[in-house]
C-alpha cells in the first residue's frame, strides 16, 4: 500500500479530478478527507468510496471557514499528511466583457483558496515534519488562453505560489509541486463544444483528451514516499500538447 497510514485533504472532490484521485489514494490504503462546496454531491461521493473516505463542507475562498474546517479535520483524524488543492472554476470571456467580479471570483477561489488551504494546514505539516503539497495548476497559465485570461493568471499564480511553497518549506521535509492537466474529460471540460473539443484534439500529439484517473496516477506519485526528492517541479500530462 503506496500510501498506507496517510491521510489525505482533497478539495473539490465532489467529482471530477479530485474524486479521481480520492478514489485511487483510498485503494492505496490513505484515508481520505473528501471535501467541497457542493455539500450533496461530497457526501454521494463520500458514501459511494466508503469507509476511508469522510466529507467535510469547505469553500476555499473563505479564510474563517478554512481555518475551523481544517482544525476540525485535524482534531478528528489527528493529522494531515497530504494536501491537494484541487478545487478550481472557470469563467470564461473574452477580455472586452470580463467584468472585474469575473476576474475576482476565479482569482479568489483558484488562487487566494489554495493559498488559504496551504496555510492552514502547512502548520500542522511544518510540526510533524512531514508534508506532501499538490496545487492543481493547469497548461493554461503556461501558456494562456483565449478567454481564460483570469483562469491563465490564476494558475500561473498556483505555479509561482507553488515554486515559493517549495523552497519556504523544503527545509521542513514538505514537498510542494504542480500537477498541469491539458484537457481532462470532466464537468469542465463538458461544457465545451464539439466543434471546439475537436479544434484542441488537433493540438495533442496523443490525439486524445485524458481521463481523471491520469491525472490521479501522477497525484498518487507526488503524494508518495517514492517522490521525496521532487520539489518545486510542475508537472504536465496533457498529452503531449505543452513540450
Ligand atoms: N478538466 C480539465 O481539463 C482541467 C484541466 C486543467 C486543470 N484542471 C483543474 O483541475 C481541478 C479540478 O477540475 P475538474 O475538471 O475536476 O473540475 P470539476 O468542475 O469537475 O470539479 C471541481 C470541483 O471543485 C468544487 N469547487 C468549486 N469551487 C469551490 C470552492 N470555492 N470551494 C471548494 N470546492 C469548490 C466544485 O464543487 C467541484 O466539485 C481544477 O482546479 C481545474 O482548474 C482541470
Amino acid at each position: 500500500m503506496i500510501l498506507g497510514k496517510k491521510v489525505a485533504l482533497i478539495t473539490g472532490a465532489a467529482r471530477g479530478i479530485g474524486a479521481a484521485i480520492a478514489e485511487r489514494f483510498i485503494q492505496e490504503g490513505a484515508q481520505v478527507v473528501i471535501s467541497d462546496v457542493d455539500a450533496d454531491a461530497g457526501t454521494e461521493t463520500a458514501e459511494r468510496l466508503g469507509d476511508s473516505s469522510r466529507f467535510y463542507q469547505m469553500n476555499i475562498a473563505e479564510e474563517e471557514e478554512v481555518n475551523t474546517t481544517v482544525e476540525r479535520i485535524i482534531a478528528d483524524l489527528k493529522k494531515i499528511d497530504v494536501l491537494v488543492n484541487n478545487a478550481g472554476i472557470t469563467n470564461d470571456k473574452l477580455l472586452l466583457r470580463m467584468t472585474s467580479e469575473d476576474w475576482e471570483r476565479v482569482i479568489k477561489i483558484n488562487l487566494t483558496g489554495t493559498f488559504l488551504v496551504t496555510k492552514a494546514v502547512m502548520k500542522h505539516m511544518i510540526k510533524q515534519r512531514y508534508g506532501r503539497i499538490i496545487n492543481m495548476a493547469s497548461i493554461i497559465g503556461l501558456i494562456g488562453n483565449f478567454g481564460q485570461a483570469n483562469y491563465a493568471a490564476s494558475k500561473a499564480g498556483v505555479i509561482a505560489f507553488t515554486k515559493s511553497c517549495a523552497k519556504e518549506l523544503a527545509s521542513r521535509n514538505i514537498t510542494v509541486n504542480a500537477i498541469a492537466p491539458g484537457f481532462i474529460e470532466t464537468s469542465m471540460t463538458q461544457a465545451l463544444s464539439e466543434d471546439i473539443k475537436q479544434n484542441y484534439k488537433k493540438l495533442i500529439p496523443l490525439g486524445r483528451f485524458g481521463q481523471p484517473e491520469d491525472v490521479a496516477l501522477l497525484a498518487l506519485y507526488l503524494a508518495s514516499d517514492q517522490s521525496s526528492y521532487v520539489t518545486g517541479q510542475v508537472i504536465c500530462i496533457d498529452g503531449g500538447m505543452v513540450m
